[in-house]
């Protein structure tokens, strides 16, 4: 007998896998804009000096390598929650999860056993969000929020969406920076998501992976501190992969907002056995990294500048990429609105196809460009890819 026999041989992920193809092109000229990992302007990998000096304290000063709490380190959670929410709410419960991904998961396992059978997600969104939650039994389906024509956000369709979306459904919004495309809502079309989600009373589930990458950590955070300023009740899933550099560490966090402290505190005993059933409690290197960064001043101070830093970098290279564009056509002047790590170039999959087959460059067949991966050697090249394929 096999017992594996019946078993597909699926195709590698579209996104990871996209690192493998690149690794094996032996082409020169070849650039990875696929995955959202942000690199230095020499491409390469980059660890957070402030990460580096944290790191050192917290190896210092480690006494154990005893289990954390199911739902982890005490002060992790709550300075993860003070950069969110700007302040430890009462009515929040936190625990951390490995990485924004289990964030995702343990909450949409949570959706279902409040008896919510259907979450809807934005049509495009992250191309794992739809493995994630139907992992964890949801029926997972689509609200209108990318505009093809007009190249951004499609707010007649997604609000009328919205004012029929059957009650007690939960709805995923990019807290910012939306994943893949770039758009986000201004801060007068959140209130007006807000309202309209009260209304019809659907409980928002945040992802928020990219706070600082967008306009800044304050700014990032103020449409999700709006829904909790209103009174509503919401889930956020945090990741710090990206804004600590920690990709690998799988640092991330779920928050549940609700109706009060006492409801908090039921919702815990019910988040920490789905925890504990699924990976039984979360890592703790990138938890105490994170909390030392946050409980100690200076750092605090040096981790700002260097995020900073990085999200300049990736303006940067968005100004440099338009421009060169901008040099042949106006083909793709639509980028100018978008922002955060990715940029949504609109190209279909077999223009894609060809960037990788005939330029050697890498990036998920729905045309999203990890702005990363660019710099000043390989914009050009980059830009003249994109205009021959688009034409
Ligand atoms: C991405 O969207 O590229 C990143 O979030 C990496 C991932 O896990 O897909």
């Amino acid at each position: 007998m096999d017992f594996f026999e019946t078993l597909e041989h699926l195709p590698p992920d579209p996104i990871f896998g996209l690192n493998l193809s690149f690794k094996k092109d032996v082409r020169k000229a070849k650039v990875n804009l696929g995955a959202g990992v942000y690199k230095t302007a020499e491409l390469r990998p980059y660890i957070l000096s402030v990460v580096k000096r944290a790191e050192s304290m917290v190896l210092e000063q480690e006494s154990s390598k005893d289990y954390l709490p199911i739902d982890g380190l005490h002060s992790y959670i709550e300075g993860s929650q003070r950069l969110l929410f700007g302040d430890v709410e009462e009515r929040v419960y936190g625990a951390q999860t490995a990485g924004g991904t289990a964030a995702l998961h343990i909450g949409g396992a949570l959706i279902k056993q409040c008896g919510l059978s259907q979450i809807y997600l934005p049509n495009p969104t992250w191309a794992n969000h739809t493995r994630i939650f139907s992992e964890a039994g949801l029926v997972v389906a689509s609200y209108p929020y990318y505009d093809k024509v007009a190249h951004g956000m499609d707010e007649q369709r997604f609000f009328d969406a919205l004012e029929k979306l059957p009650k007690n459904s939960a709805l995923l919004l990019h807290a910012c920076c939306h994943n893949p495309t770039g758009v986000d809502p201004t801060f007068e079309q959140w209130k007006e998501i807000a309202n309209l989600m009260r209304k019809r009373e659907i409980l928002p589930f945040f992802d928020c992976a990219y706070q600082g990458f967008g306009e800044g950590l304050e700014e990032d955070a103020a449409p999700l501190r709006h829904f909790v300023e209103s009174g509503m009740q919401l889930l956020v899933a945090v990741s710090h992969s990206k804004n600590f550099g920690l990709y690998a560490e799988r640092t991330g966090a779920l928050y549940v907002v609700g109706k009060d402290l006492k409801e908090a505190k039921r919702v815990a005993t019910q988040v920490k056995p789905l925890i504990r059933g699924r990976y039984s409690n979360p890592p703790c290197h990138g938890a105490r990294i994170v909390s030392t960064i946050l409980e100690t001043p200076h750092l605090h101070a040096d981790w700002v500048i260097e995020l900073t830093a990085m999200r300049e970098r990736i303006a940067e290279m968005r100004k440099g990429l338009i421009e060169r564009l901008a040099q042949t056509s106006d083909r793709f002047d639509f980028l100018e609105a978008q922002q955060g790590m990715f940029t949504y170039t609109d190209l279909n999959a077999r223009q894609v196809a060809r960037l990788m087959e005939e330029y050697g460059i890498y990036l998920p067949s729905d045309g999203r460009i990890n702005i990363a991966g660019l710099n000043h050697n390989n914009m050009d090249y980059v830009a003249d890819a994109l205009t021959a394929v688009s034409l």
